[in-house]
């Protein structure tokens, strides 16, 4: 069996990019009246979501942005690959930490699951929240995923099974390990398990801030955004709200305007 990679490992269990790129098109719109051409995808990692940007129209581009290179060179020599020579064209990848703004701007730009909480200071988040809001066109949004309640914070272990075209059936496991009520930093991490037996333990881990939804608005407030919102899963769709009710596990957005 060749090898498998664990970006399509984490594509398959963690994301889903045809929904994010319909769903967070159709909230740009209604809240800016302008459609989004441009996008970038901050922390992108394999550039998935990046890559089925491109996939709307020649008129969409994407920048996929990691300080990694690994997770770039599968970005460009896999995902991007796999699109028509045109949309290969349409996307790019670069090694960038996204604490720099880019010279391109963009119409959208997104921060996808959970990503920021890698910054663990509030001077580092201002500066990215800055540095995003330089590198938004007029009219541009910044979309935050951001996950949340009382079960996001306890010792816990989840498992499914996903199922991988010729390879068969893998598990995927979630860890969560001990919160720090003081830091508010708790280690996140991924295990798969391969139909051969084997483990890849640990293929992603993350050591991240937990933080809150209202504190995360104000940064975006100081950083100079002029409005932001909070889009709240009701059903199966997600609903601008200003309050809520408490949920022991909630994922929601934070669509911050320029
Ligand atoms: C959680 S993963 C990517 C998740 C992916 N965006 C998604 O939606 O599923 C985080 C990625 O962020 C990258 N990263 C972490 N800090 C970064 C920074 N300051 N600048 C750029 N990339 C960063 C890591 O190299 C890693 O590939």
């Amino acid at each position: 069996m060749k090898p498998i990679s664990k970006h399509l490992l984490y594509e398959l269990s963690v994301q889903s990019p045809e929904w994010k790129v319909q769903y967070l098109l159709q909230f740009h719109q209604s809240l800016t009246r302008k459609k989004a051409l441009s996008f970038r995808e901050d922390f992108c990692g394999s550039g998935r979501i990046a890559c089925e940007w491109v996939k709307q129209s020649g008129k969409h581009s994407a920048l996929g942005l990691d300080f990694e290179a690994e997770p770039l060179q599968y970005a460009s020599t896999v995902n991007q690959t796999q699109l028509s020579i045109p949309q290969q064209k349409q996307v790019s990848f670069k090694k960038q930490n996204v604490l720099k703004p880019t010279l391109k701007k963009f119409d959208l730009i997104g921060s996808f699951n959970f990503s920021h909480s890698v910054f663990h200071e509030r001077a580092d988040m201002l500066r990215y929240a800055k540095s995003v809001l330089k590198s938004l066109n007029a009219a541009g949004s910044f979309f935050l995923e951001v996950a949340g309640g009382p079960d996001f914070l306890k010792e816990d272990r989840h498992e499914k099974i996903i199922k991988v075209p010729g390879v068969g059936r893998v598990k995927q496991v979630w860890e969560q390990h001990q919160f720090d009520p003081i830091t508010t930093v708790s280690d996140y991490s991924i295990h798969f398990k391969l139909p051969t037996g084997d483990w890849l333990n640990d293929a992603f881990t993350y050591h991240w801030r937990i933080w809150g939804l209202r504190e995360l608005r104000e940064i975006l407030s100081e950083a100079g955004f002029k409005k932001t919102l909070i889009l709240w899963p009701e059903g199966d769709a997600y609903h601008p709200v200003e309050t809520a009710e408490h949920e022991p596990f909630f994922i929601a957005y934070i669509v911050a305007l320029k």
